[in-house]
């Protein structure tokens, strides 16, 4: 294995529950930040919602655990900073060719070729002030497999482009990319350039999709944009209107 010298410094797991639990545990001990923690294996790999991650060996699974002191109403924006400096990572490893092929899907996943590739997990695991968080920005990545049964179709990076990527020089990458993004958001204020470059990358922008709503219930519409909070903005037959919190599908 190559030595990559990181920016941040790096707790390196063989096998561990889930890196963002270890977040948690590791609240009293460890108070200097940045910091990665990364596994090879995760046994109870977490995804949002309360679902399983599927944690296979060859992927990539890290949680990046930084200080932000900023009101808490501006937590939600690590979401698009994050997705974006994965975004940026996989680019840097695949070719102009299959460029094209890695988009945003709302609210936090990776798609490879209309399948899910990667996601996001973000959780606020301490607020001492209403002005200091400490925040686990979990981020688990398919570089070479993905799980069988999932109900959005998943995939890998290798299978749809043929190029494997080694997990500690993808760590390499995403954490020039992750201090990049986060200096570029400057704290909120260029969070407006921020969506609209997570907007350039959307999948399903100006497609006619079903939203699924918490309680159940479905929308249909055409998904034109995403409003200054982050919301997705669904064109339905009678008015726009906006959600914070759901699942989007292609509308078959
Ligand atoms: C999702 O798409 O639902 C988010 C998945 C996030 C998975 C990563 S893997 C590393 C980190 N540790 C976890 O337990 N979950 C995140």
């Amino acid at each position: 294995m190559k030595n990559y010298k990181l920016n941040s410094t790096v707790l390196k797991y063989k096998e561990i529950d889930s890196t963002n639990n270890e977040a948690v545990r590791l609240l009293d001990k460890k108070k200097s930040f940045p910091y990665w923690i990364i596994a090879e294996k995760q046994t109870a790999g977490k995804g949002r919602k309360n679902r399983y991650w599927d944690s296979l060996v060859g992927n990539f699974m890290g949680t990046y655990v930084l200080e932000i002191n900023l009101e808490r109403k501006f937590l939600p924006h690590l979401t698009f900073v994050s997705a974006l400096a994965i975004y940026d990572t996989i680019k840097k490893f695949i070719s102009n060719r299959n460029e094209k092929i890695v988009q945003l899907k709302w609210p936090n996943d990776l798609i490879i070729n209309k399948s899910k590739c990667g996601g996001v997990l973000i959780e606020n695991i301490s607020s001492k002030k209403e002005k200091n968080h400490i925040i686990a920005i979990g981020i688990g990545v398919n570089l070479t497999k993905s799980p069988s049964k999932t109900t959005f179709p998943s995939s890998n990076i290798f299978e749809e482009t043929n190029i494997k990527i080694d997990p500690d020089e993808f760590l390499f990458e995403l954490d020039k990319n992750i201090i990049k993004k986060i200096n570029f958001w400057k704290n909120g204020l260029n969070y407006e350039a921020i969506l609209k470059q997570w907007i350039e990358k959307a999948f399903l922008l100006n497609k006619e999709i079903s939203v699924s709503l918490p309680n159940g219930k479905k929308e249909k519409g055409i998904f034109t944009s995403i409003d200054n909070e982050g919301g997705l903005i669904l064109k339905t037959k009678d008015k726009n209107k906006i959600f914070y919190a759901a699942e989007i599908f292609e509308s078959l």
